[in-house]
């Protein structure tokens, strides 16, 4: 996600956009640009921070009253000066900036290349501001007609605000999935992606609904229309919140922000990626090398950390789906033991932050003997996304908790559509389940929802046991590597010792820890192995154990005797790690608020290990 900033009024508008630009770099920062007009439109735009734009733009000019700005999370196209925004039409009479992802960009850009547009990014964004002018062109209509017009055309997420130096006195912005704010003060206006940068000058707001348009005029003040063209009544509210807490977007900590935000990150993951009839799934980072995966003797998972975890799942996915054999690697081991790597290995590297370096050495190993690299990355052009032959992103926006959260349920989300594509295309995965799981996909964000509902349930759960020293999770299947997911998010944040175990081999020594002050976290969703869950959990109650289940809603057999119970929505079983991790990331983050641990940044941890 990005943050974007505009003003029109009677104030020199370049110190509002930069300190508005700062205000919203959580939302992304790896370049940042700004366009004013001043007689022309001056555009300044670089690769890095805002505070690289300052210095950048010291040179140039930066006089005017009418303004736009954009601090980038690249979606499509590297970081770098080019893809930065905003971008000029191809006129360069508009300007534009854009956060959002424009699923059908492709098939926009090859029609406006063949009436003749030209294109100097790499980015969507460029794409709908051609597109908007095109239309203007033909249409021979004002600029707000033309973008509602345009809009029709576009399938995705969009929170745009542009200008034309036909008429610098209007300020027009749109939004469809992306937020954006409209701040009203007296003759001026303010937009951003959210109000952070907004409160300092008014309080006094109007949130744009999806699919609405507004005209910000000089003389005429604030219009919202909606895409049918039908007159809009702003609806002015007042911002409460404290700035601070805005940046978090009302929540406490970035940790529980992104643990509320998996529903959209979850669903901008597949966004593009499944066929809008919902048959099938296309992955355009890895359509060059898809044959090398279906062709592939074994898949390596090469990551870290939780996303060491979201690999173990990745197992269970292109075996059970793709029946191809996997292996699952600890970077840090795998670079140094020498492996035996074939040319006609594939190696999956997952990585949040794309900078850990245990990983990036283990793929340049891998590389150097012969394998092809898979990229499944959240920063776009990071150094592992770089130094892979293919891959997918997650498209999960910026990650700012230490604890991974919605980047493990997004890396999931992507190794499932892989698994799914690559099974369906090499025929071990039955055309009538292939669909039925991309179905039962696109109900998790809705499913996720429901979760989400049970924060307050989970949070008393959390008062019972924050004081415990020791934590087990179990779980058989796909859901052993979420019981080792839960078990680190409960380590690293609140800093109590936490083992996770496949549930059977809870006999082969872990049983001896069992006792009244052992509480064991047991994931046991209506799946192929429920029953042996079940035995399992009557062995530790035996014992005197502590159980919490996580169960399918409705669940009658561990609801009778576990302690404590969390009921999750039902779904496939394969599926079921995005939904069943969840409730373990509320439950580490509630204990660690009780034990007045830093959750968004525990002792001793950083966000990327870039070193060994
Ligand atoms: C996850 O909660 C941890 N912060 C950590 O294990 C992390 O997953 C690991 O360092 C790998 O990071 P990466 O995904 O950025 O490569």
């Amino acid at each position: 996600m990005c943050g974007i900033v505009g003003y029109i009024g009677d104030q020199q508008v370049y110190p509002i956009l930069i300190k508005g630009l700062k205000r919203l770099e959580y939302r992304g920062y790896d370049s940042a640009g700004i366009a004013i007009f001043d007689q022309e439109i001056a555009l300044h735009k670089c690769k890095g921070k805002v505070a690289d734009l300052e210095a950048h733009a010291k040179n140039g000019s930066v006089s005017g009253t009418i303004g736009i700005g954009h601090t980038r999370w690249a979606t499509h196209g590297l970081p770098n000066d080019v893809n930065a925004h905003p971008h000029f039409s191809d006129s360069k009479s508009i300007v534009m900036i854009h956060n959002g992802i424009i699923e059908n960009y492709s098939a926009l850009r090859k029609m406006l290349e063949k009436r003749g547009y030209a294109f100097r990014s790499e980015t969507d964004s460029e794409v709908l501001l051609n597109l908007i002018e095109d239309v203007q062109k033909k249409e021979k209509v004002e600029l707000d007609q033309a973008v509602r017009i345009a809009l029709h055309e576009v399938v995705g997420a969009y929170a745009i605000v542009l200008f034309s130096k036909e008429n610098p006195d209007r300020l027009i912005a749109a939004k469809k999935g992306s937020p954006l704010v409209i701040g009203v003060g007296e003759g001026e206006y303010f937009l951003a992606s959210d109000a952070t940068p907004i409160v300092e000058y008014t309080r006094n707001v109007v949130y744009l609904e999806d699919e609405e348009i507004a005209v910000i005029d000089r003389a005429q003040g604030l219009n919202i229309i909606n895409i049918k063209n039908q007159k809009i009544t702003p609806y002015l509210q007042e911002v409460e919140l404290q700035l601070e807490e805005l940046e978090k977007g009302g929540y406490e900590h970035f940790m529980l922000k992104e643990i509320y935000e998996q529903p959209r990150s979850i669903a901008d993951s597949m966004r593009g990626r499944i066929s809008v009839d919902g048959t099938t799934v296309a992955l355009g980072g890895i359509k060059d090398y898809e044959q090398k995966l279906i062709n592939a003797r074994r898949i390596i998972m090469v990551a870290c950390g939780t996303s060491w975890h979201a690999g173990l799942v990745g197992e269970y996915l292109f075996e059970d789906l793709a029946r191809i054999p996997v292996e699952v690697e600890y970077a840090s081991e795998f670079r140094y033991r020498n492996p035996v790597i074939y040319e006609d290995d594939v190696v999956i590297a997952i990585s949040q932050s794309g900078e850990t370096a245990d990983t990036l050495a283990a793929i340049e190993m891998a590389k150097s003997k012969g394998a092809t690299i898979i990229g499944i990355c959240n920063v776009v052009g990071s150094s592992i996304a770089r130094a892979t032959h293919a891959g997918s992103y997650t498209h999960a926006g910026p990650e700012i908790g230490v604890a991974s959260t919605k980047a493990f349920t997004a890396q999931v989300t992507v190794l499932t559509l892989m698994a799914l594509s690559i099974g369906h295309k090499k025929g071990t995965l039955p055309t009538q389940r292939y669909q039925q799981l991309i179905r039962d996909l696109e109900q998790i964000p809705s499913k996720i929802e429901k979760v989400l509902k049970q924060n307050d349930k989970i949070k008393q759960l959390s008062d019972k046991f924050f004081q415990a020293t020791n934590f087990l999770y179990l779980g058989r299947g796909y859901s052993f590597p979420v019981a080792l997911e839960g078990a680190l998010k409960l380590k690293e944040i609140s800093y109590i010792h936490a083992e996770g175990y496949p549930a059977a081999e809870m006999k082969h020594g872990p049983i001896a820890l069992i006792d009244e002050q052992m509480p064991v976290v047991v994931i046991a969703p209506k799946a192929s192995f429920y029953e042996k869950v079940v035995s399992n959990i009557q062995e530790i109650k035996a014992r005197k154990g502590i159980v919490i289940g996580v169960v399918s809603e409705g669940d009658k057999t561990v609801s009778e005797i576990a302690d404590h119970i969390i009921e999750v929505p039902h779904t496939d079983e394969v599926l079921m790690p995005l939904i069943s991790s969840v409730p373990l990331q509320l439950l580490s983050y509630h204990i660690a608020l009780l034990r007045d641990c830093n959750v968004d940044q525990p002792r001793n941890l950083a966000k990327s290990v870039t070193v060994e």
